[in-house]
C-alpha cells in the first residue's frame, strides 16, 4: 500500500507516519527529514538548501523528485510508502505518478489532515525531536514519559528545528496554501482522497488514518 499523508506544517504526518510504519511495517519517505539529513551530513546540495529551509520557503522540484527517485529505485523491503511532505506542488504530483507507474506500482490513498491554523502555531512552536532516533515531542502534548530521555532509544539529546518559529511558519504556511492545497483538487479529482480531521488526541487522529486506509 503506497500513500501521502497531506497536510500544512504542524497537521500531524510525521507523527502519524511514525505510528504506521511502526504497526504496518511500512516504509517513511520524508522529504523534510532527507534535506535536513543533507544540510547535516554537509553535501553541497544541503548546503544550497540550508537557507531555503530556515525561511519556510519550498526546495526546488528538481531537487526533491531526484531525492524521492533515488529512494524509489533503492528502497525495496517494507509494505509500501508513505510519503510525507512529499508532493508539495503539481509538477511534484506528476513526477511521483510517473515515477510509480514506471514500477508497476500506484497510489492507494491521500489522506489529506485537516488543522486549523491557530492549533498549527501551538504545535509547530512547541515541537523537539531526539535527535539520535527522530523520535518528536511536544512541550505539552506529547512529553518523554520521563523527562529528558527518549521513550524510543533512551537518548538524553533534543533538538528543536531552525524552522520552528512563527516567522517561518508564516511562509511555510503561505507556501502550503499557495503551492500544496491545489493538490487536494487534485487527488480528489482521481478519486483517491480522503480527508480527516487532524484536531484530536495522537491516537484519535491515528484511529481515523486506520479508517481512511481500511
Ligand atoms: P517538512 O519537514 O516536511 O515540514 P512540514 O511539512 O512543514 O511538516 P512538519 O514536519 O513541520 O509537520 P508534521 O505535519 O510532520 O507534524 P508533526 O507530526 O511533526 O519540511 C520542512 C522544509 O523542507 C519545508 O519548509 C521546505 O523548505 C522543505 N521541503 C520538504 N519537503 C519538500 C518538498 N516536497 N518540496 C519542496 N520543499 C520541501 O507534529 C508537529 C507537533 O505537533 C509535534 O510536536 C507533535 O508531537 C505534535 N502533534 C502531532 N499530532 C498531534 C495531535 N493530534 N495533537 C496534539 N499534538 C500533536
Amino acid at each position: 500500500m503506497n500513500i501521502i499523508l497531506l497536510g500544512p506544517p504542524g497537521a500531524g504526518k510525521g507523527t502519524q507516519a511514525h505510528r504506521l510504519v511502526a504497526e504496518r511495517d511500512m516504509v517513511q519517505l520524508s522529504t523534510g527529514d532527507m534535506l535536513r539529513a543533507a544540510r547535516t551530513s554537509g553535501t553541497e546540495m544541503g548546503k544550497q538548501v540550508a537557507a531555503v529551509m530556515d525561511r519556510g520557503d519550498l526546495v526546488t522540484d528538481e531537487i526533491v523528485i531526484g531525492l524521492i527517485a533515488e529512494q524509489l529505485d533503492t528502497n525495496t523491503s517494507g509494505n509500501g510508502f508513505i510519503f510525507d511532505g512529499f508532493p508539495r506542488t503539481l509538477a511534484q504530483a506528476d513526477a511521483l505518478g510517473d515515477l510509480l507507474d514506471r514500477k508497476g506500482q500506484h497510489l492507494h490513498a491521500v489522506v489529506e489532515m485537516k488543522v486549523d491554523d491557530e492549533a498549527l502555531v501551538s504545535r509547530i512552536t512547541g515541537r523537539f525531536t531526539c535527535s539520535e532516533c527522530g523520535a518528536v515531542y511536544h512541550d505539552v502534548t506529547k512529553q518523554p514519559a520521563k523527562e529528558g530521555e527518549c521513550d524510543n532509544c533512551g537518548s538524553h539529546d533534543f533538538t528543536r528545528r531552525a524552522d520552528d518559529n512563527e516567522e517561518s511558519l508564516r511562509t511555510r504556511l503561505m507556501a502550503y496554501y499557495r503551492d500544496t492545497s491545489p493538490l487536494i483538487g487534485y487527488y480528489y479529482a482521481k478519486g483517491q482522497l480522503k480527508r480527516i480531521d487532524g484536531l484530536g488526541e495522537i491516537d484519535e487522529v491515528a484511529a481515523r488514518v486506520s479508517s481512511a486506509l481500511a
